[in-house]
């Protein structure tokens, strides 16, 4: 690395006001070290829209950064470490070409548009489900992550895998133990052990589930998944497990934090969410907007594979970059009045679902449960505010974006 920039430019994600409301500091860094070192996060900093776009289509970058991890792992770690690394090694979403291109040529047999679609009426059930739970209970004011927005997606994905709905406290138990791993909390000291066993009880519940249906075939997307072929080429047991932890975990809190960011954007613009209620065929445009104008991917994060050069700074192989795609969905450079929060916005090419090779594989679903849990939400809770005593928290973390508490009052 080398790193100059202005001085008294610093980008600190933990702390709280940035973490509330990290773009103005985006702004700065746009204009005056678009390429910044962070001493902090000892990693590149990349915030213009171009230049994200840029390095998410370069092959300069690597997404394949287990292995240098792994590798300066003391001994007793590594071997802690070792069931959960072989697994995330065979996630798509750390492999570079050309295993990434196999992985992904077979996948896509399973995520096909039809096979989205059947999910449709799982979704509106589960809102409903949701909702009607929300109601009966009686209070009036409650945690929407907790009680909804966490909920949904998790039901869709445990649908969408074939698990039974009544694991779900077993998913969450496990998913959150490999969290403290995968999204890098920074206060975990058992965080490698909680990991590891996550990991061992996720893989042997899909393990036996692969199994069972391989004896047992049943129409649904695990389904498709063991299936899917390409070229006679298809998925190993080892990496359909794999592949089942991935979905969960792509899908799962990203989708969460669409529905907290949705809530709290038309919760604050009072205005959007009346022209919402006004023509509620504007849901497509209130969805794309939430997701580019404070939406779930803060950053993506990358290892450089080649040395270059980008805007004067020198990217040396085995750097860390994030590369910042919500700070490029506000750059001038490319949306007009970018700092408007505007459901009728028709230019609207947000970089939300990535870029190149690993654009996300799950969008579809994601905006289809974004488009249903939202409408279904307002129309429910025509009164629904935010809680005037309690403000939002906001995750500490530097790739997702959400909050990790929206209260909220859902009667006046
Ligand atoms: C609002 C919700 C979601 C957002 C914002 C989102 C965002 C993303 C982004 C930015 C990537 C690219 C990561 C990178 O380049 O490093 C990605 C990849 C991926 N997403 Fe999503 N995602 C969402 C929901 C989902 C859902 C619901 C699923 C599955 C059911 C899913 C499955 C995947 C998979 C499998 C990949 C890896 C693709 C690859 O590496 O080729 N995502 N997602």
């Amino acid at each position: 690395m080398d790193g100059q920039g202005a001085d008294d430019l610093v980008y600190d994600p933990s702390d709280p006001a940035v973490m509330a409301d990290p773009f103005p500091v985006y702004a700065r860094l746009r204009d005056e070290d678009p390429v910044h070192w962070s001493p902090s996060v000892k990693s590149w900093i990349v915030t213009r829209y171009d230049d994200v776009r840029d390095l998410l289509l370069s092959d300069h970058l690597s997404v394949n950064r287990l292995v240098r991890f792994y590798t300066a792992r003391p001994p007793e770690e590594a071997a802690l470490l070792r069931d959960l690394i072989h697994y995330l090694n065979l996630w798509l979403a750390f492999r570079d070409p050309p295993d990434h291109t196999r992985l992904r040529r077979i996948m896509r047999h399973a995520f096909t548009a039809p096979a989205i679609e059947r999910m449709r009426p799982n979704i509106v059930e589960i809102t409903e489900m949701l909702l009607d739970r929300l109601e009966t209970r009686g209070a009036a004011r409650v945690d929407l992550i907790r009680e909804f927005a966490l909920q949904l997606p998790a039901f869709v994905i445990m649908d969408l895998l074939d698990v039974p709905r009544d694991r779900l406290d077993d998913f969450k138990a496990w998913s959150d133990d490999m969290a403290v791993f995968i999204g890098g909390a920074r206060n975990a000291t058992d965080k490698y052990t909680r990991a590891a066993r996550g990991c061992r009880k996720m893989s042997a519940y899909f393990r036996d589930l692969v199994a069972e249906r391989r004896r047992d075939p049943r129409p649904s997307f695990l389904m498709d998944l063991i299936e899917a072929q390409d070229d006679g080429d298809s998925l190993t047991d080892d990496e359909l497990v794999a592949t089942c932890i991935l979905v969960l975990f792509a899908g799962h809190e990203t989708t969460t934090n669409l529905i907290g960011n949705a809530a709290l954007l038309l919760l604050r613009h009072p205005d959007q969410l009346a022209s919402l209620r006004a023509d509620p065929g504007r849901i497509h445009g209130a969805i794309e907007e939430v997701l580019r104008y404070d939406g779930p991917t803060n950053a993506l994060v990358r290892e450089v594979a080649e040395d270059h050069v980008l805007h004067g700074r020198h990217l040396r192989e085995g750097d860390r970059v994030f590369v910042m795609v919500n700070s490029a969905n506000r750059d001038p450079r490319q949306f007009s009045e970018p700092e408007r929060f505007d459901i009728t916005r028709t230019q609207n090419r947000h970089l939300t679902f990535g870029q190149g090779i690993h654009l996300c594989l799950g969008a579809k679903l994601a905006r289809e449960e974004g488009r249903v849990a939202v409408q279904a939400l307002f129309e429910r809770f025509p009164e629904l505010a935010l809680d005037p005593e309690e403000p939002p928290e906001w995750l500490d973390a530097m790739v997702p974006r959400g909050t990790r508490r929206l209260p909220v009052r859902l009667k006046g």
